[in-house]
């Protein structure tokens, strides 16, 4: 299948590990330009480097994104470099677990500006650059915790989550039909170097139990998984998908919308 990707510019977020980086490395082998950030620059330009080896140009920009004019410094250093903007994948994000009545304001406005204001923030200076070109797809990295009850300690990561899932439903309807915006909602992913990983390491017999009561599949997914599924929704071949919300979980979740 020609996902029609070729020579198309996409930004990710969050991308010098884990998921992010494996979305860069698909849209990069689908033939984008690729324009990525994180904060720690060591380990962007090695993400940089595995992301030029699958011959893309990657502008790799180090940055904290819910700094004050960062997200729109990241869009137009993207726009000036490609000269246009096709693909926005919002996959920076994080969790900070605590007992409701414990969580302070500062924990609250922490949170909701990395995972939820910063892509509010990308994503409204890149729409007059995406409304430009043809077929250009904003796609919000969510998780099934946004979508259902994630337990005690999530209200944070419950609350953003379940915002981006929000936020992309409205937005694809004021944004069609120029732009498409769709969220996916990642089960328990793991990969090397990755917090599911290190869980399994330090305790790999409670997480085979967890594995075995929780994914239906039986095993944990994979980063290339979720990114595979990004990067057929930020294709033509969605075309006439907009507003969804995609589990990749194997199975974990048990909404029931
Ligand atoms: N892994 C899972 O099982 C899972 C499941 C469901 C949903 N998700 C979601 O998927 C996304 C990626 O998760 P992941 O597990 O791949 O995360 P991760 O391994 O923690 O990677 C996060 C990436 O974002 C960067 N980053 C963090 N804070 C940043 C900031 N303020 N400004 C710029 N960059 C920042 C990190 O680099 P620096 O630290 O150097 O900045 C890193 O590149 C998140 O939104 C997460 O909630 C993950």
């Amino acid at each position: 299948m020609d996902l029609g990707l070729d020579g198309r510019t996409a930004i990710v977020t969050g991308a010098s590990r884990g998921i992010g980086k494996y979305i860069a490395l698909e849209l990069a082998r689908e033939g984008c330009h690729i324009a990525i950030c994180a904060r720690t620059e060591a380990d962007l330009e090695d993400a940089a480097e595995e992301i030029r080896a699958e011959g893309a140009e990657v502008l790799a920009l180090p940055m904290d994104v819910t700094e004050a004019g960062e997200p729109e410094r990241l869009v137009q250093e993207t726009a000036d470099r490609f000269g246009r903007i096709d693909i926005y994948v919002g996959n920076v994000g994080g969790n900070r677990r605590g007992d409701f009545e414990e969580l302070s304001d500062e924990d609250w406005d922490d949170l909701i500006n990395l995972n939820f204001m910063s892509h509010v923030r990308v994503s409204r200076a890149a729409i007059p650059h995406m409304k430009e070109v043809d077929g250009a797809s904003i796609c919000y990295i969510s998780s099934i915790f946004g979508r259902e009850l994630g337990g005690g300690g999530l209200s944070l990561y419950n609350t953003t989550k379940s915002a981006l899932i929000s936020v992309s439903k409205v937005m694809a309807q004021e944004l069609a039909p120029e732009i498409r915006v769709n969220s996916v909602a990642p089960g328990s992913i793991r990969f090397p170097g990755g917090s599911w990983d290190q869980r399994v390491n330090e305790k790999p017999d409670e997480m085979a139990q967890f594995v075995e009561e929780n994914i239906a599949i039986g095993r944990f997914g994979r980063a290339e998984e979720v990114a595979d599924t990004v990067t057929y929704l930020c294709s033509e071949r969605a075309s006439l998908i907009t507003g969804a919300c995609l589990n990749v979980d194997g199975g974990q979740s048990h909404s029931l919308i």
